[in-house]
């Protein structure tokens, strides 16, 4: 788990991102995908502007689940990020104040266009996190993560396998989710400077 966070915070240092297969405890991930499956209560994402959050299937189909720290396998996924924002805050001197994440399901043909996480007269969202949940996952079933930089060139296109992790500068990276052939899982999450 240190060595983890260590190379993370190298890595926002160096590169402002990073890709970590196997990044946490196998089993974790396990729970956390049976935990997604067994959900029945996830909504149609919205696209949140300066202005307003509304619905548009056309940008973004995903739908999703805010995590809740009170359920003990969610908490798990917790426990490490509120390390991770303790670890940034302290040696990278960000103030951090503030961690939301939620699941999010996109079943065949779903995708999320290419976006920033921080909008637009907001620096709320600092630091973004994706972590994937899903057992096999092939070039040919789509619903890669693609990271793009300030060029527009492709940095890094990520398949969503299990117990992946990656982790961005929100206001640095434009990223999108590619039409996925089959039902995909995630947990997309951002520490904030402040809540609101
Ligand atoms: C997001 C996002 C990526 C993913 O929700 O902002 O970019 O792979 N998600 O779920
Ligand atoms: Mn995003």
């Amino acid at each position: 788990m240190k060595q983890i966070i260590n190379n993370i915070l190298d890595a926002l240092v160096k590169d402002g991102f990073i890709v970590i297969d196997e990044a946490l405890d196998a089993n974790l991930a396990k729970e956390l995908l049976n935990f997604a499956r067994e959900q029945n209560n996830y909504k149609q994402a919205g696209i949140s502007s300066a202005l307003d959050t509304h619905i548009d299937k056309t940008r973004r189909s995903d739908k999703i689940l805010w995590l809740n720290e009170d359920n003990s396998v969610q908490s798990n996924f917790l426990d490490f990020t509120s390390r991770l924002q303790k670890s940034i805050n302290q040696e990278l001197y960000i103030g951090l104040s503030y961690y939301e994440s939620h699941f999010a399901i996109y079943n065949e043909g779903d995708y999320y266009e290419k976006h920033l996480d921080s909008f637009k007269n907001s620096k709320n969202r600092v630091v973004t996190t994706v972590y994937y949940l899903n057992e096999q996952w092939n070039q040919s079933d789509g619903g890669e993560l693609v990271i793009y930089d300030k060029n527009d060139n492709v940095l890094s296109k990520v398949l969503p396998k299990q117990n992946t992790l990656i982790i961005f500068l929100s206001d640095k990276f434009h990223h999108e989710v590619l039409a996925t052939n089959k039902t995909r899982y995630s947990i997309a999450g951002w520490f904030r400077v402040d809540k609101f």
